[in-house]
């Protein structure tokens, strides 16, 4: 007779098992997807299984009532102790009977992929760098000379196929203890090592460790720093949280920073000093939400900008202040979190994404990781503004990318009522094309300004200033309405029929709302406001048209905006100023905080960091400084939308 047939889903991989074939056993034959830390002893109940179909070994029978399977009374006893939900089994218990049909729950699954928010995005798989395992291990004997540490090392390669491993200090310090109190049962954690380190044991317990391990997903702003904590076995985010970036005292952009480092002796010191100590207060407070203890972060990934790159690591910026912005290293790193000054586990691994170029950093190499234009078949451009706007333009062909110096205008600084994104700032405009009037919305209400409620909802904060996406939408409404031209200058009150235009010495300002009368601000759009968002859209656009240039193109199919700014810009407005390159609206789309995704992907999948690097070194890089012409586009980008180009999909 032939064996019973065992099908497991949602993998849909089958073969045929002897009577009496444990699952798990199965499962690892077939190369299915199920989780184990105990190695089939019937402790850990990561096997989890749900029998869907079919004949399995009975759940309530003792070892003398069931001759088919003596693992039975095991898994009795884990239900007794700790509870199985109902309709689950131990995969290591249950045997196939007949034939039968086995459903994987996700989270059984070492692979499982981790939901994601939007729909269009790729994936995260996980393949976590760390992973627990319980082993039993032998005895010393007069007769055997080796070391504990040798046995421990034979135990893991035996149970669990290991490569060859090495210990850290702080485990050969606490191996024997544990060993000992154990009864030569054990846990340990193991990093499996990455692209640039060998596998080691980085902690022991005695006996069956419960315990879940952490890794830490970081986005390295030079205004904000931005954390994720993930368990790394099931990959879901169990807290976030984010601070302001310390070294905004020793300058607001990055080339103050780099500037400060070069003037004071002890700059760059103090810099890399200041970020250390507030990443560790994040750490601190995610952990504290989280109500973990922080030595149980084991692992941890950072994204960062070239500058913030070397001013973390102790390496000063200088070179980066200046062409040819030589890095000190491009390569990804993985260093230890103690070395970094980083108060989490002390063995914990700190793996840092390749950076790009001299002036494209490992948060640019995030953003690809994350939204994979080099997988894509449409043409995508994909945009990270910031102080600089990183700038990725790829398909399954090639990938090519550039940074352009769009300077701090789009977050509100330089602008004469500019802020912060923060409750009080105007992020929304509309200018009525009769009346010239103007109405917004502010952060912190959902209502317009000439609602009713609108000043009894923003009664805490009042409006207090203009943010970068509510600068982008003024100014790009001003131009629907007539009272700002192409070439970017604001008319009079005659000439745009706006009672709001006044002339304001040599040029016009628009009053955009005055609360004066109140005790509040006066808020208005000046000339030369307008000519600091012309520069920087200009320096945004003509490195997008410079990469289409070089790709040989004249439009791309789909426009990705990254990062938090791009969460909150609006495309329609985006596209008026000329700040994007002509493309169906609805083809541009927000990718939220890219460049956390992608320091999330490299931390929840090892092999995410091959793959990362692999593609940094084929990604083209384009300087801009050096384009001839990158100037000439500038010029023309400089005008709204543009003096050359026609944006005949925004015009249609
Ligand atoms: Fe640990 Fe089944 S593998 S309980």
């Amino acid at each position: 007779s032939t064996d019973p047939l065992v099908i497991f889903t949602p993998s849909g991989k089958r073969g045929r098992f002897p009577v009496g074939t444990p699952v798990l056993t199965a499962a690892r034959q077939l190369g299915v997807d199920l989780d184990s830390v105990c190695g089939g002893r019937g402790i850990c109940s990561k096997c989890q299984i749900t029998p869907s179909y079919g004949e399995f070994s009975k759940h309530n029978v003792t070892v003398a009532d069931d001759a088919l399977s003596e693992w039975n009374s095991v898994e009795q006893r884990y239900d007794d102790i700790r509870g199985l939900k109902k309709g689950r089994r131990l995969g290591c218990q249950a045997t196939v009977q007949k034939d039968v049909v086995i459903d994987v729950p996700a989270e059984s699954q070492v692979h499982k992929q981790v939901v994601r928010k939007r729909a269009e995005a790729r994936e995260i798989v996980k393949n976590p760098s760390t992973r627990l395992y319980y082993v039993e291990v032998a005895e010393p004997d007069m007769h055997d000379p080796s070391g504990d540490l040798e046995r421990l090392i034979a135990a893991l390669r035996k149970d669990w196929d290991l490569p060859a491993l090495e210990a850290d200090l702080s485990v050969l310090q606490t191996l024997q203890t544990a060993l000992r109190k154990g009864a030569w049962k054990v846990s340990v954690a193991v990093h499996l090592g990455d692209t640039t380190f060998s596998p080691r044991i980085i902690q022991i317990w005695p006996g069956l460790y419960e315990g879940t391990l952490y890794g830490l997903a970081v986005d390295l702003g030079s205004t904000t720093i931005a954390g994720h904590l993930c368990d790394l076995r099931t990959g879901e985010v169990v807290a976030s949280s984010g601070i302001m970036n310390p070294q905004i005292r020793f300058g607001e952009d990055l080339m103050s920073r780099v500037s400060y480092g070069m003037m004071n002796a002890s700059g760059s010191t103090e810099m890399t000093a200041a970020v250390r100590e507030g990443m560790n207060a994040l750490f601190t407070q995610i952990a504290s939400e989280a109500q973990i203890d922080p030595a149980l972060i084991v692992d941890a990934v950072f994204v960062c900008n070239p500058v913030m790159h070397h001013l973390f690591l102790g390496i000063d910026a200088y070179e980066l202040g200046q062409a040819p912005f030589a890095l000190a290293t491009s390569d990804s790193l993985s260093l230890r979190a103690s070395e970094l000054g980083l108060q989490l586990h002390s063995a914990a691994r700190v793996y840092i994404l390749p950076c790009i170029a001299g002036h494209v950093g490992a948060d640019a190499a995030a953003v690809a990781l994350s939204e994979a234009p080099g997988k894509s078949d449409d043409l995508m451009l994909v945009v990270d503004v910031g102080t600089n706007a990183e700038i990725i333009l790829g398909n399954r062909e090639k990938v090519l990318a550039c940074s352009s110096p769009t300077g701090p205008a789009f977050e509100g600084a330089q602008i004469s009522s500019g802020q912060r994104a923060a409750p009080g700032a105007i992020e929304h405009v509309a200018i009525d094309p009769v009346t010239k009037l103007p109405k917004f919305q502010v952060i912190g209400s959902d209502l317009w300004s000439d609602e009713e409620g609108f000043d009894a909802a923003i009664a805490q904060t009042g409006v207090t200033g203009i943010c970068g996406s509510g600068i982008i939408e003024v100014v790009a409404e001003m131009r629907m309405a007539g009272i700002v031209d192409a070439p970017g200058l604001i008319g009079t009150a005659e000439q745009t029929g706006s009672p709001n235009c006044f002339t304001d010495g040599r040029t016009n300002s628009y009053l955009l709302y005055d609360g004066t009368a109140d005790g509040g601000p006066k808020i208005t759009v000046t000339n030369t406001d307008i000519r600091q968002i012309q520069m920087a859209k200009a320096a945004l656009y003509s490195g997008a048209r410079l990469l289409m240039d070089k790709f040989g193109v004249d439009h791309v199919d789909r426009v990705v905006l990254a990062g938090a700014f791009g969460a909150h810009i609006s495309p329609k407005h985006a596209m008026v100023l000329g700040m994007i390159p002509d493309a169906p609206l609805d083809k541009v789309t927000s990718a939220g905080n890219a460049a956390g995704t992608g320091a999330r992907i490299a931390l929840l999948n090892v092999d995410a960091r091959a793959e990362i690097e692999e593609t940094v070194r084929q990604i083209h890089k384009i300087e801009t400084a050096i384009e001839p012409r990158f100037q000439e586009h500038f010029v023309n980008a400089s005008a709204i939308p543009n003096a050359v180009e026609p944006f005949p999909i925004l015009n249609s």
